[in-house]
């Protein structure tokens, strides 16, 4: 596919690098609780993109070989964000409980039960429906990717703001195909486009919102989009969304944050400030 080269991709593939983070160094700069609870929220949502992939990988998406070689790494890609941000979180003394990972799977909402069950049906249907898919994947990707440049530029760890560096790159990666994807599947095609329209407007809603509860979604968007500055940062990542055919009306991503943000900021008042980067003590002057 013209656009994205699905095999340097694949070479450039692989859990995100974390063997040479100073993890002494995380533990001592610490989590404050409002940045556990955001890093909680991201790590519960990309540790299951297992389920996200189960809607994905159904009719004939099966049959593109890029696409399956490109979900399988992905699925692997999202799996260690989720174990890395875990293990930032355990360090600094928000260890998770043993049997977290089934309370959150048993949290899925009975919309995106049916959302599921709707989505994996219709692909069977048409193969193009598959630029449903990768349309919803490319608006996922752009705004997990500016959580995390987010996430990166206000906390006061190094080491996440490291490793929040690096995975904002993977998710980059991950929109690219998406969105190179969605573009020659929609591009001449009025079904693909009808459907693709159809689809975001009635259905798309915040990633995480289901598995990983909608409290923490509205907790998250205060805290890392709290003011007109953050949320344009989400509205340029989302522009090229814009630039599909029939989607040039699309704004969900910052309007639905917006929307959460204020929903949490009526109920709680403002969030908690963020702390401010630690002041590096002067190097003792060589003798
Ligand atoms: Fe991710
Ligand atoms: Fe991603």
């Amino acid at each position: 596919m013209a656009g994205f080269d699905i095999k340097r991709f694949l070479e450039l593939a692989g859990a995100v690098k974390t063997d040479d983070l100073d993890w002494d160094a995380c533990a001592k700069a610490g989590l404050t609780p409002h940045e556990a609870r955001i890093l909680r929220y991201m790590a519960d949502t990309e540790s299951h993109t297992i389920l996200y992939m189960r809607d994905l990988l159904a009719g004939h998406s099966t049959r593109d070989p890029a696409i399956t070689a490109f979900l399988s790494v992905w699925v692997y890609e999202e799996l260690c964000h989720g174990r890395a941000l875990s293990k930032v979180l355990e360090v600094c003394g928000y260890p998770e409980a043993e049997d977290h990972y089934t309370q959150v799977t048993t949290g899925s909402s009975m919309r995106e039960l049916m959302e599921a069950v709707l989505s994996h049906g219709a692909a069977y249907l048409t193969p193009k429906f598959i630029a449903v898919h990768m349309t919803w994947g490319a608006i996922n990707e752009a705004a997990a990717a500016v959580a995390y440049q987010r996430l990166e530029k206000l906390t006061a760890n190094p080491v996440l703001a490291t490793l929040c560096n690096r995975m904002a790159r993977q998710e980059r990666r991950h929109f690219s195909f998406y969105y190179h994807q969605a573009k020659a599947r929609m591009e001449g095609d009025r079904v693909a486009q009808f459907l693709t329209y159809t689809a975001i407007k009635r259905f798309w809603t915040l990633v995480g919102s289901g598995v990983a509860g909608d409290d923490n979604l509205a907790f998250v968007a205060a805290h890392l989009f709290p003011d007109e500055a953050s949320l344009a940062i989400l509205d340029k990542a989302e522009k090229p969304i814009r630039d599909l055919p029939r989607l040039d009306w699309f704004h969900g991503v910052t309007e639905g944050t917006r929307a959460k943000a204020a929903e949490w900021r009526a109920a709680n008042g403002e969030p908690a400030a963020w702390p401010a980067p630690p002041v590096l003590e002067p190097q003792a002057a060589a003798s």
